[in-house]
């Protein structure tokens, strides 16, 4: 934008600063008109700017817009271009005005993988537009996003019934889209729900009233959205405050700063920290503006409190009378968001509030049908589903119920590596469970037991392809140890399959867990004091990153047997890649399952070349010189 355009919007804002604000979102298919509604929104608003008209008309009469008419689609599908030239945005906000409101639209693509983004619009608006093309009626597109809006939410809604020119303005047409969209809708507990027929293209009934719809007596959709009220409830809702950061320049202060995520604080005001259950009084609420006696949701501010608590970044500041949930398990709606589909047992990253923490699902009750609403059996979710999860943190969070106070009772789901959002979840209640069960504190401990068999206990974590002598080695090695009077215990792939996992196969999901439940074990044998080897493909670096963050540094050695794809299938010993290559094994790690290879393993042995006397001699050297051996 020009710098004459830039100061066009800074005048635009300044000229509506008092009018209320409503904030909302489109959603729609590719097809559905979205961006020629958002595009004559603004249009008709008559706050787009000289150069952008200019582009528009230029640009519609080479795409060749019907009857030489502006193509406002092409005018937010432009911004949207050069948007991407940049860095990636994916949600944008558009802002218009009328006479009585200001409105920020947040514009969000609407190919089918795009639902993060439509996600991420929705976290903060009042209203959603969902848009229907009257030809094709309810998509299950349409019912996905009403479904991620209720949950994310929003209570406020309109069905756009759109391209109604289309279908010659039949009112049957209309009504029959609304009745199969109200009964649907039954269960989203949306506040208002409006339906309004509409012609983006032509302009009909968006901000005046159409002479093509007789029969339609509604408001048009800007008359609408000037005038739904949409009250913020988050004030009425108790006080809580997140802490971003405490803010201690020196000795004399020693702040709290963050955003008021609901509730309202004054001076005075009683306040506990969730978790520690430790309580004070705001002695001072700090802002950019000076001291304010109140500040309530939304607000950025600094509290001082009256006494000296332990108060650490993440915390929550609650109402005294009014204290959340604490727990480290939970019951959740989870919507996948990320290609690569949801694994039970892998750890992940959820963020609430101000806090991360380390998370993992721990069982899919089941997945929800957003057509129906029917509960369907589930072993993962894969990108978009919806699904009733139970998922337990690494420490106890605060939180609220997600239908008591949406801002403390909604998280997102964070890959541990690439820090992607993967899914957005809303906490339904708390599980008790895991508070009534606490650690039973031991006599004899690893260090003792270890001790006593004068040696120090260490997991031999050998990976790699099926065939690639993984088991040979291993079995190798602990034969070295025992006659070296060393303790052992050896978990091996084949045998563990056998007992501990023989409900389990070869998809992803079935592998996570299988290396959840040896990793696990493994720990038990370590925490007895022995040498554990343990012999498995574990083709996933999450995995092996989780199995070695469950022990101490150095109590975990990853040994990479490593041989090319062609010497392991030209091995075969088991017979097992000729079987996968005829299509008689599915999901054969190699062939149509990944292997990804350790990027840092302590340990890489080439096995394509070696021989396995070879290769265990360098193991048991490397746990000598590494004192392992003592
Ligand atoms: S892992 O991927 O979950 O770590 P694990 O090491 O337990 O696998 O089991 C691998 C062994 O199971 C292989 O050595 C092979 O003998 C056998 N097997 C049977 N089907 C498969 C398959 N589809 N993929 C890999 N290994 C298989």
């Amino acid at each position: 934008m020009t710098r004459a355009g830039a100061d066009a919007v800074e005048d635009g804002l300044a000229a509506h600063e008092n009018k209320s604000q409503l904030r909302f979102l489109t959603c729609g298919s590719v097809d559905d008109g979205k961006s020629t509604l958002i595009g004559r929104l603004l249009y008709d608003t008559k706050l787009l700017f000289e150069d952008q008209l200019a582009t528009l008309s230029r640009d519609s009469r080479q795409h060749g817009a019907p009857g030489g008419d502006l193509d406002f689609a092409l005018l937010v599908d432009g911004l949207a271009a050069e948007r991407e030239q940049g860095i990636t945005i994916d949600v944008a906000y558009r802002f218009f005005a009328t006479g009585k409101r200001k409105f920020i639209v947040a514009d969000t693509p609407g190919h089918e993988q795009y639902t993060r983004n439509m996600a991420t619009g929705a976290s903060n608006s009042d209203l959603a537009v969902i848009l229907v093309d009257a030809r094709l009626g309810l998509l299950t597109q349409t019912r996905r996003h009403s479904f991620i809006v209720s949950l994310l939410g929003i209570r406020h809604v309109v069905l756009a019934v759109n391209k109604i020119d289309l279908v010659d303005f039949s009112q049957a047409r209309f009504d029959a889209i609304v009745a199969e969209y109200r009964a649907f809708a039954d269960g989203l507990a949306f506040e208002t729900l409006v339906a309004i027929p509409l012609s983006a293209r032509d302009g009909d009934n968006v901000l005046t009233r159409s002479p093509r719809t007789l029969w339609y007596d509604g408001p048009t959709l800007v008359e609408h959205l000037e005038t739904v009220n949409v009250a913020d409830t988050a004030l009425a809702r108790p006080f809580r405050m997140p802490v971003q950061w405490v803010n201690r320049p020196n000795l004399d202060f020693r702040g709290f700063s963050g955003t008021v995520a609901s509730g309202e604080i004054r001076t005075g005001d009683a306040i506990v920290v969730a978790g520690s259950g430790r309580t004070s009084t705001v002695k001072a609420i700090v802002t950019k503006d000076g001291l304010l006696p109140r500040a309530g949701a939304g607000d950025a501010v600094t509290l001082t409190l009256a006494d000296e608590v332990d108060i650490s970044r993440g915390d929550v500041l609650a109402a005294a009378d009014a204290w959340p949930d604490v727990s480290d398990q939970f019951a959740a709606h989870l919507i996948w968001m990320h290609d690569e589909p949801l694994f039970p047992g892998r750890p992940y990253l959820i963020k609430i509030g101000t806090r991360t923490v380390n998370t993992s699902i721990t069982e899919i009750k089941h997945k929800v049908d957003v057509n129906s609403f029917q509960k369907l059996a589930a072993k993962t979710l894969g990108l978009n589903e919806v699904g009733v999860v139970n998922l337990a943190t690494q420490q106890p969070v605060a939180f609220d119920p997600f239908a008591e106070v949406p801002q403390t009772g909604a998280f997102i789901v964070i890959d541990r590596i690439s820090n992607l959002t993967l899914g957005a979840g809303m906490i339904d209640f708390g599980l008790r469970r895991a508070t009534n069960v606490h650690r039973q504190a031991l006599d004899v401990s690893k260090a003792s037991r270890a001790a006593l068999k004068q040696q120090k206990p260490v997991i031999l974590w050998f990976t790699g392809l099926s065939g690639a002598g993984k088991s040979t080695v291993a079995n190798l090695v602990e034969a070295k140890l025992h006659a070296l009077a060393r303790h052992t215990y050896m978990l091996d792939g084949d045998n563990v399959r056998h007992g501990l996992n023989k409900n389990l196969g070869f998809t992803e999901v079935d592998r996570v867990e299988n290396i959840r439940r040896v990793a696990e074990t493994a720990k038990l044998f370590l925490e007895a004091g022995l040498i554990v080897l343990t012999s498995f493909i574990s083709p996933f670096r999450a995995e092996r990153r989780m199995a070695r963050e469950l022990v101490e540094d150095g109590e975990f050695i990853e040994i990479h047997v490593d041989v090319p794809l062609a010497v392991a299938e030209q091995r075969d010993p088991k017979g097992l890649y000729k079987r996968a290559r005829q299509g008689l094994i599915k999901n054969f790690t190699g062939i149509d399952s990944p292997y990804e290879a350790p990027e840092a393993p302590e340990l890489r042995l080439d096995a394509g070349t070696r021989s396995p006397e070879d290769m265990a001699e360098e193991v048991v050297a490397y746990l000598t010189t590494r004192g392992y051996l003592g």
